[in-house]
């Protein structure tokens, strides 16, 4: 009688057995518990009604931006030097110090506008976030794939994001609300010469440059700093679409980014980027005609060269999309010892928005999770809240001291690395813009920059979309066009008085001097 028990204790669980969450074997997954086989449920119907509340919460909130996107786990291999320059000179970050010294990451790519599930060839900036789990703790660096960005500071954010998403009413994006923000805020300009250019569709993730963007800092063992941008430099090349190759892989797929990279990481074609910096004294640098803590300006390479510092390589898909794709949680407030802000105000403003949204998208434990943890050890007396599933107190501390400081155990704190980095900051408390706006001269010189099928594109872009505007919106378009260089303000100007009113899906402008578009995208680099 006995051993015919355990044998069957044996038998009803093998490797395969489904469970629920409580680790009882289901036995019925088909039906539910009803009087009959025709009759009511009833209430004690457990195994049901774990199943599909569950199922009632699978989603979380959605990224308020950013919300599509693709993963990928892999690697950052250090050179040990900045250039041909003793890397030691400018940051103590220990991730870069040691040449051949690999520490492993997790990237996240997306598009920033649309929802969870919306095609992967629009017109948008590309998220390139990477979160670097390295000895001294997380590092993330949250960018996007051009170099610089719409608004210089934070407080617009919110306005711009609502300007660019679909209309309250009619829950369609519309070019009017666009460009309505972007006529009224000039400082834009720029980055709307990249974004309605071929450089607004990458053509995958792979073939995508990434840049932090903003402007950071290294400190060094001294505690002296340096201003730093960094750029990822894909060794897959770059590749950008037409809107008209756009459209056709749009018509086939819209998940074409996502399956591009993830059948590449399953063949074994690691995609790499090498991650280079521009370096600038510290300081406001009055010589210079823009401020170097203006996002929507480039550094210029001649003055302040790319100079490489490792490479990155993914060699590993996510085991699963929500836990790892949709849970990891970035943030440019995490930094390690070497790495510091600048007072660049979108960045500081960007600081407080992550690990806030992230609270409410995620939880207030959602550091704990996997993906988010560092891969080390972890000691706060931070305990409690929703979903805390484990105690960050070292394992050797006495548990009733969760407080800090304490005369009689508990956790400690750390012993400064190098000397710290105390900028001397002195001034008004003011609301104000920079000096030196300078918002569209910057603008001109990517149009000059841009080979011709590039130019072709963005007029017949810009054309179609500004067509659709109120006049008053395409006059200081226009305008702002003509400041930045003669020839772009002139071509958009005949273009949108010869445009059908209302758009066109053909090129209004048809081929600029005469030259045709070609149909393949083509490697550029600015
Ligand atoms: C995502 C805020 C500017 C790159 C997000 C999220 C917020 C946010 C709230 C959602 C985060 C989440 O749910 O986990 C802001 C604010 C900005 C700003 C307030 C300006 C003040 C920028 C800029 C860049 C950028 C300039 C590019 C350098 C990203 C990326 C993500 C993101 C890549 C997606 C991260 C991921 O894959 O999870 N941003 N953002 N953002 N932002 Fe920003």
């Amino acid at each position: 009688m006995a051993k015919d028990h355990s044998k069957n204790e044996t038998n009803r669980e093998t490797e395969d057995t489904l469970t629920n969450r409580q680790g009882h074997p289901i036995t019925n997954n088909q039906n539910i518990r009803t009087v009959g086989n025709r009759g009511p449920a009833t209430l004690e119907n457990y195994d049901f009604i774990e199943k599909i509340s569950h199922f009632d919460r699978e989603r979380i909130p959605e990224r308020v931006v950013h919300a599509r996107g693709a993963g990928a786990h892999g690697y950052f291999e250090a050179y040990g030097a900045v250039g041909d320059e003793d890397i030691a000179k400018y940051t103590r970050a220990k991730i870069f110090q040691e040449k051949g010294k690999k520490t492993p990451l997790f990237v996240r790519f997306s598009s920033v506008i649309h929802g969870g599930h919306s095609p992967e060839t629009l017109r948008d900036p590309r998220g390139f976030a990477v979160k670097f789990y390295t000895e001294d703790g997380n590092w993330d660096l949250v960018g996007n794939n051009l170099k610089i960005f719409f608004i210089r500071d934070a407080m617009k954010f919110p306005d711009m994001i609502h300007a660019f998403k679909p209309d309250p009413v009619t829950n369609i994006q519309d070019a009017e609300r666009f460009f309505d923000f972007c006529a009224s805020s000039p400082e834009s300009f720029h980055m709307v010469t990249f974004i309605y250019s071929p450089w607004g569709i990458p053509a995958n993730y792979r073939m995508m440059q990434g840049s932090g963007v903003n402007t950071y800092k290294w400190v060094n063992k001294e505690g002296e700093a340096v201003l730093i941008k960094y750029h990822w430099e894909p060794k897959q090349g770059i590749r950008n679409l037409t809107q008209a190759e756009a459209e056709e892989i749009q018509a086939k797929n819209f998940n074409h980014a996502t399956q591009d990279l993830y059948d590449a990481i399953e063949k074994g074609d690691f995609p790499e980027w090498e991650l280079n910096v521009q370096i600038m004294s510290d300081g406001d640098h009055p010589e210079l005609d823009f401020d170097p803590l203006d996002d929507t300006k480039l550094w210029p390479n001649d003055q302040f060269p790319w100079m490489p510092v490792g490479k990155m390589v993914l060699n590993r898909n996510p085991q699963d999309y929500f836990t790892e794709v949709e849970q990891v949680a970035f943030g440019t407030g995490v930094l390690v010892d070497g790495l510091d802000f600048s007072d660049d105000k979108m960045l500081q403003g960007r600081t407080f928005s992550y690990s806030d949204t992230q609270r409410h998208r995620v939880g207030a434990n959602y550091l704990q999770l996997p993906i988010n943890s560092p891969k080390k050890r972890v000691a706060t007396n931070q305990t409690g809240g929703q979903m805390a599933y484990r105690l960050d107190r070292g394992p050797f501390q006495n548990p009733h001291i969760n407080y800090e400081p304490s005369i009689l155990d508990g956790l400690h704190e750390a012993e400064q690395t190098g000397k710290e980095y105390t900028p001397m900051i002195k001034g008004n408390l003011v609301r104000e813009s920079i000096d030196r706006q300078n918002n569209t001269k910057q603008a001109g010189e990517t149009y000059r920059n841009f080979e011709q099928w590039e130019k072709t594109e963005l007029l017949s872009n810009l054309i179609n979309d500004l067509s659709k505007c109120d006049q008053r919106i395409q006059d200081k378009m226009i305008s702002l066009a003509e400041e930045a260089d003669e020839e772009y303000g002139r071509l958009l100007r005949e273009g949108l008085k010869n445009a059908p009113k209302g758009g066109s899906s053909q090129h209004p402008l048809g081929d600029v001097d005469g030259e045709k578009a070609p149909q393949q995208a083509v490697e550029n680099s600015h």
